[in-house]
Protein backbone atom coordinates (compact mmCIF):
# COMPACT_ATOMS: atom_id res chain seq x y z
CA UNK A 1 0.00 0.00 0.00
CA UNK A 2 0.71 3.51 -1.19
CA UNK A 3 0.53 6.28 1.54
CA UNK A 4 -0.33 9.39 0.48
CA UNK A 5 -0.17 12.45 3.97
CA UNK A 6 -2.64 15.11 3.25
CA UNK A 7 -1.25 18.11 4.02
CA UNK A 8 -4.76 19.46 5.19
CA UNK A 9 -3.62 18.16 8.42
CA UNK A 10 -0.17 19.67 8.96
CA UNK A 11 1.04 23.27 10.63
CA UNK A 12 0.52 25.74 7.40
CA UNK A 13 2.60 27.79 9.51
CA UNK A 14 5.47 26.00 8.46
CA UNK A 15 4.69 23.82 5.47
CA UNK A 16 7.99 23.50 3.88
CA UNK A 17 9.45 21.93 7.56
CA UNK A 18 6.23 19.74 6.99
CA UNK A 19 7.09 19.07 3.88
CA UNK A 20 10.44 17.12 4.92
CA UNK A 21 9.15 15.80 7.97
CA UNK A 22 6.66 13.62 6.07
CA UNK A 23 9.38 12.69 3.60
CA UNK A 24 11.67 11.50 6.83
CA UNK A 25 8.41 9.53 7.55
CA UNK A 26 8.63 7.68 3.88
CA UNK A 27 5.79 9.23 2.35
CA UNK A 28 4.96 7.91 -1.05
CA UNK A 29 3.46 11.03 -2.30
CA UNK A 30 2.22 14.11 -0.78
CA UNK A 31 -1.58 14.60 -0.94
CA UNK A 32 -2.55 18.41 -1.06
CA UNK A 33 -6.06 19.98 -1.06
CA UNK A 34 -7.17 22.38 -2.80
CA UNK A 35 -10.53 23.96 -1.87
CA UNK A 36 -11.99 26.76 -3.71
CA UNK A 37 -14.99 27.70 -1.03
CA UNK A 38 -17.37 26.99 -3.90
CA UNK A 39 -17.43 23.45 -4.86
CA UNK A 40 -16.80 22.62 -0.97
CA UNK A 41 -17.31 25.02 2.08
CA UNK A 42 -13.96 25.25 2.96
CA UNK A 43 -10.78 27.31 1.20
CA UNK A 44 -7.05 25.90 1.92
CA UNK A 45 -4.72 27.04 -0.65
CA UNK A 46 -3.64 27.21 -4.72
CA UNK A 47 -1.05 27.17 -6.87
CA UNK A 48 1.25 29.91 -5.40
CA UNK A 49 1.38 27.96 -2.09
CA UNK A 50 2.20 24.90 -3.85
CA UNK A 51 5.51 26.42 -5.92
CA UNK A 52 6.88 27.70 -2.87
CA UNK A 53 6.97 23.98 -1.05
CA UNK A 54 7.55 22.21 -4.21
CA UNK A 55 11.53 23.14 -3.77
CA UNK A 56 11.28 21.19 -0.20
CA UNK A 57 11.01 17.42 -1.56
CA UNK A 58 11.04 15.20 -4.80
CA UNK A 59 8.42 13.18 -3.17
CA UNK A 60 5.35 12.99 -6.02
CA UNK A 61 2.98 16.30 -5.54
CA UNK A 62 -0.51 14.46 -5.85
CA UNK A 63 -2.50 18.25 -6.52
CA UNK A 64 -6.32 16.94 -5.21
CA UNK A 65 -8.63 20.10 -6.73
CA UNK A 66 -11.74 20.27 -4.88
CA UNK A 67 -12.86 23.22 -7.17
CA UNK A 68 -15.48 24.28 -9.78
CA UNK A 69 -13.94 25.18 -12.70
CA UNK A 70 -10.40 23.18 -13.19
CA UNK A 71 -9.65 23.67 -16.58
CA UNK A 72 -8.88 27.14 -15.75
CA UNK A 73 -6.53 26.25 -13.60
CA UNK A 74 -4.60 23.32 -14.85
CA UNK A 75 -1.68 26.03 -16.00
CA UNK A 76 -1.31 27.41 -12.83
CA UNK A 77 -0.75 23.65 -10.91
CA UNK A 78 1.07 22.15 -13.57
CA UNK A 79 3.58 25.26 -13.32
CA UNK A 80 3.75 24.79 -9.68
CA UNK A 81 4.96 21.52 -9.57
CA UNK A 82 2.27 19.03 -9.99
CA UNK A 83 2.96 15.32 -10.41
CA UNK A 84 -0.64 14.30 -10.50
CA UNK A 85 -3.73 16.09 -10.47
CA UNK A 86 -7.03 14.66 -9.69
CA UNK A 87 -10.26 16.54 -10.35
CA UNK A 88 -13.71 16.19 -9.57
CA UNK A 89 -15.82 14.56 -12.20
CA UNK A 90 -18.96 16.92 -10.44
CA UNK A 91 -17.22 19.66 -10.96
CA UNK A 92 -17.98 22.27 -13.73
CA UNK A 93 -14.92 21.60 -16.30
CA UNK A 94 -15.52 19.16 -19.65
CA UNK A 95 -14.38 15.88 -17.91
CA UNK A 96 -12.15 15.15 -21.08
CA UNK A 97 -10.65 18.71 -22.00
CA UNK A 98 -9.50 18.77 -18.52
CA UNK A 99 -7.85 15.29 -18.67
CA UNK A 100 -6.46 16.60 -22.13
CA UNK A 101 -4.98 19.63 -20.77
CA UNK A 102 -3.40 18.17 -17.81
CA UNK A 103 -1.89 15.51 -19.95
CA UNK A 104 -0.45 17.65 -22.45
CA UNK A 105 1.48 19.00 -19.57
CA UNK A 106 3.38 15.64 -19.08
CA UNK A 107 1.30 15.30 -15.67
CA UNK A 108 -0.29 12.38 -14.67
CA UNK A 109 -4.70 12.78 -14.62
CA UNK A 110 -6.56 11.58 -12.10
CA UNK A 111 -10.40 12.14 -11.79
CA UNK A 112 -12.12 11.95 -7.97
CA UNK A 113 -15.53 10.48 -7.10
CA UNK A 114 -18.02 12.14 -4.51
CA UNK A 115 -19.74 9.62 -2.25
CA UNK A 116 -23.07 10.26 -4.03
CA UNK A 117 -21.52 9.30 -7.57
CA UNK A 118 -21.63 6.34 -9.39
CA UNK A 119 -18.15 4.20 -9.97
CA UNK A 120 -19.65 3.80 -13.26
CA UNK A 121 -19.31 7.48 -13.82
CA UNK A 122 -15.69 7.61 -14.62
CA UNK A 123 -16.02 4.23 -17.08
CA UNK A 124 -15.72 6.32 -20.20
CA UNK A 125 -12.32 7.99 -19.20
CA UNK A 126 -10.25 5.00 -17.86
CA UNK A 127 -8.39 4.61 -20.67
CA UNK A 128 -7.02 8.04 -20.62
CA UNK A 129 -6.12 7.88 -16.53
CA UNK A 130 -3.34 7.58 -13.92
CA UNK A 131 -5.38 7.17 -11.11
CA UNK A 132 -9.13 7.12 -9.83
CA UNK A 133 -9.51 8.54 -6.47
CA UNK A 134 -12.50 7.53 -4.76
CA UNK A 135 -13.85 9.62 -1.79
CA UNK A 136 -14.32 7.89 1.53
CA UNK A 137 -15.87 11.12 3.75
CA UNK A 138 -17.86 13.97 1.73
CA UNK A 139 -14.91 16.00 0.29
CA UNK A 140 -14.07 19.55 2.03
CA UNK A 141 -12.66 18.42 5.90
CA UNK A 142 -10.08 16.08 7.44
CA UNK A 143 -10.99 14.41 9.99
CA UNK A 144 -14.24 12.36 9.34
CA UNK A 145 -15.33 8.94 9.50
CA UNK A 146 -14.49 6.29 6.51
CA UNK A 147 -17.38 5.47 4.55
CA UNK A 148 -16.88 1.51 3.86
CA UNK A 149 -19.65 1.16 2.28
CA UNK A 150 -17.50 3.26 -0.82
CA UNK A 151 -15.29 0.30 -1.27
CA UNK A 152 -17.40 -1.85 -3.65
CA UNK A 153 -16.77 0.93 -6.06
CA UNK A 154 -13.34 -0.46 -6.22
CA UNK A 155 -13.76 -3.75 -7.61
CA UNK A 156 -16.28 -2.21 -9.97
CA UNK A 157 -13.68 0.44 -11.19
CA UNK A 158 -10.94 -2.63 -11.23
CA UNK A 159 -12.90 -4.83 -13.03
CA UNK A 160 -13.52 -2.49 -15.80
CA UNK A 161 -10.13 -1.57 -16.06
CA UNK A 162 -8.89 -5.16 -16.59
CA UNK A 163 -9.28 -4.76 -20.16
CA UNK A 164 -9.32 -0.71 -20.65
CA UNK A 165 -6.14 0.16 -18.61
CA UNK A 166 -4.88 -2.33 -16.51
CA UNK A 167 -2.20 -0.03 -15.13
CA UNK A 168 -4.81 2.27 -13.60
CA UNK A 169 -4.45 3.19 -9.88
CA UNK A 170 -7.13 3.30 -7.43
CA UNK A 171 -6.42 5.83 -3.92
CA UNK A 172 -8.78 6.27 -1.55
CA UNK A 173 -9.47 9.76 0.84
CA UNK A 174 -11.27 10.53 3.80
CA UNK A 175 -10.92 8.60 7.44
CA UNK A 176 -8.12 6.53 7.02
CA UNK A 177 -6.39 5.17 9.85
CA UNK A 178 -5.21 1.89 11.57
CA UNK A 179 -8.54 0.62 11.97
CA UNK A 180 -10.02 1.27 8.55
CA UNK A 181 -7.12 0.71 6.49
CA UNK A 182 -7.33 -2.83 5.97
CA UNK A 183 -10.77 -2.99 4.69
CA UNK A 184 -9.03 -0.51 1.99
CA UNK A 185 -6.53 -2.96 1.51
CA UNK A 186 -8.68 -5.92 1.22
CA UNK A 187 -11.01 -4.26 -1.25
CA UNK A 188 -8.00 -3.76 -3.74
CA UNK A 189 -7.25 0.11 -2.92
CA UNK A 190 -3.45 1.33 -4.71
CA UNK A 191 -2.96 4.56 -2.65
CA UNK A 192 -4.60 5.82 0.61
CA UNK A 193 -4.79 9.24 1.49
CA UNK A 194 -4.30 9.83 5.45
CA UNK A 195 -4.18 13.29 7.10
CA UNK A 196 -5.36 13.25 10.38
CA UNK A 197 -3.66 9.65 11.16
CA UNK A 198 -0.16 10.83 9.77
CA UNK A 199 -0.13 14.29 11.35
CA UNK A 200 -1.60 13.75 14.31
CA UNK A 201 0.48 10.91 15.53
CA UNK A 202 3.14 11.13 17.94
CA UNK A 203 5.50 9.86 15.55
CA UNK A 204 4.34 9.66 12.05
CA UNK A 205 7.54 7.69 10.60
CA UNK A 206 6.11 5.17 12.88
CA UNK A 207 2.51 5.72 11.85
CA UNK A 208 3.30 5.43 8.31
CA UNK A 209 5.08 2.10 8.92
CA UNK A 210 2.11 0.61 11.12
CA UNK A 211 -0.79 1.47 8.10
CA UNK A 212 0.97 -0.14 5.98
CA UNK A 213 1.60 -3.26 8.17
CA UNK A 214 -1.96 -3.64 8.59
CA UNK A 215 -2.67 -3.30 4.79
CA UNK A 216 0.34 -5.86 4.36
CA UNK A 217 -1.41 -8.71 6.39
CA UNK A 218 -4.80 -8.83 5.20
C1 LIG B 1 -11.07 15.91 2.40
C2 LIG B 1 -9.66 15.78 1.86
C3 LIG B 1 -8.83 14.74 2.50
C4 LIG B 1 -8.64 14.90 3.98
C5 LIG B 1 -8.33 13.58 4.61
O1 LIG B 1 -11.78 16.76 1.56
O2 LIG B 1 -9.69 15.51 0.46
O3 LIG B 1 -7.59 14.61 1.84
O4 LIG B 1 -7.64 15.81 4.31
O5 LIG B 1 -8.20 13.77 5.98
P1 LIG B 1 -8.39 12.57 7.01
O6 LIG B 1 -7.37 11.53 6.71
O7 LIG B 1 -8.17 13.24 8.32
O8 LIG B 1 -9.80 12.06 6.85
ZN1 LIG C 1 -7.88 14.91 -0.68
Amino acid sequence: MLIAPSLLSCDFSKMGQEIKRMEEAKADFMHLDVMDGHFVPNITFGAPVIKTIRSYTDVPFDVHLMISEPLKYIDDFASAGADIITFHIESDSDIQQTIDKIKSKGIKAGLVIKPNTPASMVFPYLKDLYMVLIMTVEPGFGGQSFMADMLPKVSEIKEKSKTENPRLLIEVDGGIAEDTIGQAAKAGVDICVAGTAVFKAKDSKKAIEKLKAIAAEV
